[in-house]
């Protein structure tokens, strides 16, 4: 071994020591007041996603009251900015910026819940790096990201933002997030810090409203909710946000249980907690008391930054002069929020990401952007596929239709603040690229996105423009239909806009809207093969479109090179790959539905659908339209038997399942193939199935792998009744499949 890496350990003590001894010194020379200071981050002035309260925002940089700022760019501005901290402040301490770099930062790839429909862990990784390589070129070096939020209600508009319903592949893209995001020297100008969010349990707000509140069982939070945010935090994520909702009572921001207790004792996170948007003031109305009583309780909870609500700023020195709060829980604080901008290197070279020609040439560039069309393609999900419809054929006229295929500001999809709208196809003007003289391709707008136009002004905000025909619903429809006849294929682009899913934009009817679904039942019936090609942000309720379109093909909102990538897939230049990570239910009322669900002491086989004193419904059956995990191939994949090296498993040794998967179709193809394990006796209920591995492999048509999947003690673990956290000997089944309802099943036996 070579003796720097025996050296490693021991470097980075002292490279860990010296970080705390400046820090230290440092705080020991602040006044209250700047070391408050260092506890207030604001915009610059743009209202964000709620009110701005900042104001004077230079002369309070000045006068040492900010540590941060966010939703700044470009390294001019941002250079001046850190100026007026680094040269006019008593203690020179340099600023922190921050911005939403979700998925992409000028170059957009696909939404999260989208990206976590490719399963690439790879790909994932390096769509963040690459994030990170542009907000950094752009003098930023702060990631509000990942969303980690585990949601099981597709009526939540920022299921769109997250990974889906799963707990284990949440956890695993959580990690992945953060490796591309930090990777690993947070010091360089290239890398920046993530920021895990929201903590914790966003994605379960009741009656998937935005911001309502979280009652859930310790049991379901340590087992369901609480993984992923803990993965990425064994990942190193350097900072975490606290979630806008009540947890059984306690609103996040001031929970102490959850930000001291769970975070840092149980989960040593060493990294800074920052607030969301004006989450410290909403305590008030959460109803927790006033502004300073509320920043007290936040402060003593374990909040260590406050996001735009100044509560801090105006209020923790009055409550150290009253003994509310003490100075050093302040102290703590400020050190998290100096230790962040130490490993960022920012006192060592507060301008290190301050760099006009890294701007120049690393943002938005042709690598990039062919990455994004790649990822892109990786993401989509082919929900149907009658008689082969798909791929097209590069010949003939096409006629994309619909209220989606004419704009390019909704490609990027939800939470890409910083995207080039300018520089993004459409879909129509990316399909004419990528096929250029070889198909015509006609298009009509075909009806509104919703017929309400003020519904669809709240659906298309931020810039997201779709025209709007305000003449007669039948009048549009019956145009669109004589350009459509004169086609050999219709594509119909239909769904949602991008703000329908996203912050505030929850939802209680998930189909198609009613004028979209009005036009598609038009084009089915010119008798000319159909494509529904749908943009939307989270699942829908696709009953109707599944029974009578003969192919879907499901492309999220896919980032900048949306246009060209659906081209790609459509025409066969890339064999669709997608799974759905989140259900989708065949109607409202069933959720929430997910596959980890538990046996009930009722259980329903599922013939006959309906029986008396089940556990069902009266007018549908337990049964999503899509479950966790479905996506088609233009391909087909068979899966031999499972076979297994041992039935009983010790925590000594690992138990191995092959299965021998065969591409038996016409294309090459990926195929993401799935082990679930059910644990089948507890001294607790146990879901019925629940997600334990995953490959994605590339088989050639005709070719067959066999695939390992190993498992040990560990995989079988979970929190009991009293949340320890074990395995318990007894009988196991594993599930090896194409999704989760289509598997094959063996058992063994696990023996202490
Ligand atoms: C969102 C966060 C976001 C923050 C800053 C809030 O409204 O909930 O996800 O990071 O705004 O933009």
């Amino acid at each position: 071994m070579l003796l720097s890496t025996l050296l490693l350990p021991v470097l980075l003590i002292a490279q860990d020591q010296r970080m705390d001894i400046f820090v230290d010194n440092l705080i020991q020379k602040m006044t209250l007041e700047e070391k408050i200071g260092q506890l207030n981050l604001v915009t610059a002035g743009e209202a964000m996603t709620g009110a701005v309260v900042s104001t004077d925002v230079e002369s309070k940089i000045k006068t040492g009251q900010i540590g941060g700022i966010f939703s700044m760019s470009t390294p001019a501005k941002i250079r001046k900015a850190q100026e007026l901290a680094v040269k006019h402040t008593r203690l020179k301490i340099p600023l922190i910026f921050g911005i939403d770099v979700i998925h992409g930062y000028r170059t957009i790839f696909p939404i999260p819940l989208a990206l976590a429909a490719s399963w690439d862990m790879p790909l994932i990784e390096e769509t963040a790096r690459i994030a990170a390589t542009e907000a950094t070129a752009d003098g930023i070096q702060w990631a509000f990201s990942p969303m980690v939020d585990v949601s099981r209600d597709p009526r939540w508009g920022r299921i769109s933002e997250g990974s889906g319903e799963d707990t284990y592949l949440g956890a695993k893209i959580a990690a992945a997030m953060v490796r591309g995001l930090q990777g690993n020297d947070l010091s360089a100008n290239y890398t920046m810090a993530a920021c895990v969010k929201h903590f914790a349990l966003y994605g379960a707000s009741e009656a998937g409203r935005d911001y309502n509140s979280t009652d859930m069982s310790l049991h379901r939070m340590y087992n369901e909710y609480l993984p992923p945010y803990q993965a990425a935090v064994d990942a190193g994520a350097a900072s975490i946000m606290t979630s806008f909702n009540d947890i059984n009572g306690i609103p996040a921001t001031a929970n102490k249980w959850l930000l001291t207790d769970v975070l840092r004792k149980q989960w040593g996170f060493k990294g800074m907690v920052v607030s969301d948007y004006t989450s410290v003031n909403e305590l008030i109305d959460h109803g927790l008391g006033d502004l300073q009583t509320v920043s007290a309780l936040a402060l003593q909870a374990g909040l260590d930054m406050d996001m735009v609500g100044e509560g801090f700023l105006t209020t923790l020195k009055k409550s150290i002069q009253e003994g509310k709060v003490n100075e050093q829980r302040i102290n703590e604080a400020c050190k998290h929020v100096l230790i962040l901008k130490y490993k960022l290197g920012l006192f060592e070279d507060p301008f290190r990401y301050c760099n006009d020609d890294r701007a120049q040439q690393q943002i938005f560039t042709a690598a990039h952007r062919s990455k994004a069309r790649e990822a892109a393609t990786k993401t989509f999900v082919l929900l149907k596929n009658d008689d082969k419809i798909l791929p097209l054929q590069k010949k003939g006229t096409v006629a994309v239709i619909g209220p989606l295929a004419n704009t390019g500001s909704n490609m990027p999809g939800t939470w890409s603040v910083s995207a080039d709208h300018a520089h993004t196809a459409s879909l129509v003007e990316g399909m004419r690229e990528v096929l250029g003289q070889q198909v015509h391709i006609l298009t009509h707008l075909g009806s509104n996105l919703v017929s309400d136009a003020s519904y669809q002004e709240r659906a298309t905000m931020f810039g997201r423009t779709i025209s709007r025909d305000e003449r007669p619903e039948a009048t549009i429809i019956e145009e669109a239909v004589t350009v459509a006849q004169q086609a050999d294929v219709i594509v119909a682009a239909l769904g949602e806009a991008s703000e329908m899913s996203g912050e505030s934009s929850s939802r209680t009817d998930l189909n198609i809207p009613k004028t979209q679904h009005n036009l598609l039942k038009a084009l089915l019936k010119i008798g000319k093969p159909v494509v529904l090609v749908l943009f939307t942000g989270r699942p829908l309720t696709l009953t109707w479109e599944h029974e009578n379109v003969p192919a879907i093909l499901n492309v999220w909102f896919g980032g900048t090179e949306t246009g060209k990538a659906v081209a790609d897939v459509l025409f066969g230049d890339v064999n669709p790959s997608g799974k759905i990570t989140a259900t989708f239910p065949k109607n409202v009322g069933q959720i929430p539905l997910y596959y980890a669900h538990k046996n009930t002491g009722r259980p329903l086989g599922t013939s006959p659908w309906f029986q008396k004193f089940r556990s069902n419904y009266l007018d549908i059956d337990n049964e999503p339209l899509y479950p966790f995990g479905y996506g088609l191939s233009y391909t087909t994949f068979d899966y031999g038997d499972i076979t297994i090296d041992r039935t009983k498993l010790t925590p000594n040794d690992s138990i191995n399942a092959s299965i021998t998967v065969t591409n038996t179709g016409g294309y090459d193809g990926e195929e993401i193939v799935q082990l679930y394990i059910q644990d089948v006796i507890g001294s607790v209920t146990r879901p019925t199935k629940e997600l334990k591995g995953f490959q994605k492999i590339f088989l050639k048509k005709g070719e067959s792998r066999q695939l390992r999947f190993t498992l040990t003690e560990e995989d079988l673990k979970f929190y009991d009744a009293e949340l320890r956290y074990l395995a318990e000997p007894g009988e196991f089944r594993i599930y090896i499949g194409k999704n989760s309802s289509d598997t094959k099943g063996v058992n063994f036996t696990f023996k202490r």
